[in-house]
């Protein structure tokens, strides 16, 4: 039994029938930066991404390609795992739905569903959007070019008639809704609560959840040509990846029910509608939030492979560096509202926060300190009024940094740090210490003693959105604690230390002559 509280959180599994893109990426890097937190925090952290493999898009993705679904699907999915590599993401398993311990538990958690009632056969009369994967009903749809049809998403639906299996959602109109009432954080940003609060006040219709047309799917136990719709299959991965239906499991007694299912705002829905409807039939205990983030366009147009705009997180890495990129996605939007990508917002923003924010702060205080004191960490004096401030800024910083990382609100969490990055910019200037080497050498060495200590705790605080800048700082300054316990007074840099040539960790970025002609 595990002593340390315990984190679980999951991004949505992703279709294989697209490439990773920014998106996807956007997705699982909010997710890293939660689970690094954690961790660093002291919690036992369980953090699950993967591919979502089933269900008519995929087959005809597969069968466009040419290709068996299986061996379609292990390519696609190897792909997002390169990526989970690239962006440097600590997820703790990788879920596909094809493996055979995701059929279990999925079949098992039907059969509770059906001996519980809430399952029976009909006919399924109504549209369908291949696309979206998702039934609509007909006040739901859109008129496109030609009359034709649309799904709300601008996806094109089709007329779907065939014997189904019925989910009771009708029945979970009233305990969704206090749901949403009395824990009013189970969906957040609260306009997202909202949206999904009128959706199921309008009145739930009963949900399909099998269909015959298609094959490539977990059949549904003792129901022959019967194939789940692809959402339960793809919601329950979440219980899964942590042992379900062992539910006397460890991983499962430690991580259900998940702390956060962060998802993009088109699959709100099915998270904050469905997954709590099946959970609550199937007697389980509901996870704690659903946070759904914005959609990122690209230089103003809506990312697509039709218009072929998507950009490619690993072309990103490679012109930028990684921890550029992850710095720019999470810090540039309110975590929450739609963002837009361009290169030049990127390259302002990590020219000003990086380069010439910590980046200059850190190069400058290690470069007169590795110059000016035989290279090691001096000892300070007797610390001044400013001295004290900035210290005490610092070391209370963790609580209002986690504050905001425990809703979310990754853009707050840097402001706070970057913040304090910024005083000691001040600080340094107002100090001067490049000055105080002939005058005053003890007040240099403090001065550049208090700088070192709140460079240690920002790279610190540092590190779950850039591992690796953050580290590179800590192993310059040769420190080995870097958990969240040794921030504050308590961890002061040890006075002495030999310190490692500086070099500097965030280059300066440019628009290559091509992209910006
Ligand atoms: O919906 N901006 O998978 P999917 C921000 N398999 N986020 C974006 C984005 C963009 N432009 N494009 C994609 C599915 N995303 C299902 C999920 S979960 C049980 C099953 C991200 O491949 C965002 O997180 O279509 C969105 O919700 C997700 O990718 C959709 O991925
Ligand atoms: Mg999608």
């Amino acid at each position: 039994m595990s002593e340390r509280p315990s984190f679980y959180v999951t991004t949505p599994i992703y279709y294989v029938n697209d490439v990773p893109h920014i998106g996807h990426a956007y997705t699982t890097l909010a997710c890293d930066v939660l689970a690094r937190f954690k961790r660093l925090d002291g919690y036992n952290v369980m953090f699950l991404t993967g591919t979502d493999e089933h269900g008519q898009k995929v087959e005809k993705s597969a069968e466009a390609a040419g290709v068996d679904p299986q061996a379609f699907c292990d390519k696609v999915s190897a792909r997002f795992n390169d990526l989970a590599q690239a962006m440097n993401f600590s997820n703790d398993q990788f879920i596909r739905t094809t493996e055979p311990r995701h059929k279990l538990a999925v079949q098992h958690l039907w059969r509770v569903l059906e001996e519980k009632g809430y399952i029976y056969a009909d006919n399924y009369a109504g549209w369908y959007s291949v696309r979206d994967e998702a039934f609509y009903a007909e006040s739901e749809l859109m008129e496109g070019e030609g009359g034709a049809k649309l799904a709300p998403t601008g996806a094109a639906v089709e007329w779907v008639e065939e014997p189904s299996y019925f989910f009771k959602l009708s029945a979970f109109e009233d305990r969704l809704l206090e749901l949403y009432d009395s824990q009013t954080d189970f969906v957040m940003p609260k306009s997202r609560l909202n949206e999904v609060r009128s959706f199921v006040a309008g009145g739930l219709q009963d949900l399909s959840i099998s269909r015959t047309t298609f094959n490539w799917g977990v059949p549904v136990p003792d129901a022959d040509g019967h194939i789940m719709y692809v959402w339960i299959d793809a919601l329950t991965n979440y219980l899964t990846a942590i042992g379900y239906p062992d539910e006397a499991g460890q991983a499962y007694k430690d991580f259900w029910p998940a702390d956060v299912h962060m998802v993009g705002k088109d699959i709100l829905r099915f998270h904050a509608v469905y997954w709590p409807a099946f959970l609550m039939a199937a007697e389980l205990p509901l996870p704690k939030r659903v946070f759904a983030h914005g959609w990122w366009t690209n230089e103003g147009q809506k990312i697509s492979k039709s218009l072929g705009n998507v950009i490619d997180p690993f072309e990103l890495i490679e012109s930028y560096g990684l921890d550029a990129v992850r710095f720019f996605m999470l810090r540039e939007v309110p975590f929450g509202n739609d963002g837009d990508f361009s290169r030049s917002a990127f390259i302002a923003r990590c020219n000003a926060d990086l380069a010439n924010g910590m980046g200059n702060l850190s190069q400058r205080t290690l470069a007169m300190i590795f110059k000016n004191c035989d290279g090691s960490i001096p000892h300070p004096g007797i610390l001044s009024n400013e001295d004290s401030e900035l210290l005490n800024n610092i070391d209370s910083l963790l609580d209002e940094v986690r504050k905001h990382i425990d809703m979310q609100a990754f853009n707050r969490a840097f402001d706070a740090i970057w913040k304090q990055s910024a005083a000691a910019d001040t600080y340094i200037s107002s100090q001067e210490p490049w000055k105080l080497k002939k005058t005053d050498p003890d007040r240099m060495y403090t001065v550049l003693y208090v700088l070192a200590e709140v460079i240690r705790q920002l790279a610190i605080l540092m590190q779950p959105i850039m591992p690796e800048s953050a580290c590179k700082v800590l192993d310059q300054l040769k420190i080995e604690d870097r958990a969240f316990t040794a921030l504050g007074a308590t961890g002061r840099l040890a006075s002495g230390t030999v310190i490692d040539k500086p070099v500097g960790v965030f280059p300066r970025l440019e628009l290559d002559a091509e992209e910006s002609a």
